[in-house]
């Protein structure tokens, strides 16, 4: 399993946290970005972002909690991510914005909040490579895990076998040392204030990855 971490909730500033993540064996950097509309909070302008992650060296796994994705994709492509997720909630031109990511080579990615139906994937996941199941309701970090979260990591691995699919799943919200062992099958845990907010993130990096 691979692990991305989220600098949302940290002790330090995010340059500081950006800096200790990098140190780390850390398989992604989890950027989380959230507009004040889709979700309560408005965390960055574009010139910030692009600022603070001018000179990242680990892959950015970017999560946009974000009304009408398609605007920012230009810019966030400067950044060379690895993967941009938006939600499939957050837009009505879902195919338009895949297509837009997807021009720019960058791995095209789909999120869902906890209490929306798998069922609105559905249509796109032929034409993703990764699913962002929420596990808390997105915009805010150290929230609780929430447990049926398992089930819908079940119905998609299941739902990508049977279709003989390839899109990698990642959770996001609550992942720790202990709600990690809950989810084993996943390819991307997204983990945020367990590791930023102790004094040794690889120790707990190392936590996560040796979970068994
Ligand atoms: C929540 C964010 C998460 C968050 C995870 O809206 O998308 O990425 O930072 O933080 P923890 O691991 O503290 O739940
Ligand atoms: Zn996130």
């Amino acid at each position: 399993m691979k692990i991305s971490v989220s600098y949302l909730s940290s002790k330090y500033a995010k340059e500081a946290t950006i800096k200790l993540i990098e140190k780390t064996s850390a398989d992604y950097l989890h950027v989380d970005l959230m507009d004040g509309g889709f979700v309560p909070t408005k965390n960055f302008t574009i010139p910030e972002v692009l600022d603070l992650l001018e000179n990242h060296k680990k892959p950015l796994d970017i999560h946009l909690m974000v009304f009408d994705p398609i605007i920012y994709i230009d810019d966030l492509a400067k950044l060379e991510p690895k993967y941009i997720t938006f939600h499939v909630e957050a837009t009505k031109d879902i195919v338009k914005t895949i297509e837009k990511i997807r021009k720019y080579n960058i791995g095209v990615g789909l999120s869902i909040k906890p209490n929306t139906d798998l069922y609105e994937l559905m249509p796109y996941l032929s034409l993703i490579d990764l699913v962002l199941i929420m596990s808390v309701e997105p915009g805010a970090g150290g929230q609780e895990f929430i447990p049926s979260s398992t089930d819908r990591l079940k119905e998609l691995i299941e739902f990508r076998f049977q279709n003989n699919l390839s899109f990698q799943i990642e959770m996001d919200g609550g992942i720790n040392a202990d709600t990690i062992k809950l989810v084993p099958d996943l390819d991307i845990a997204v983990s945020g204030s367990f590791i930023c907010k102790s004094d040794d993130y690889q120790e707990k990096i190392d936590e996560l990855k040796n979970f068994k």
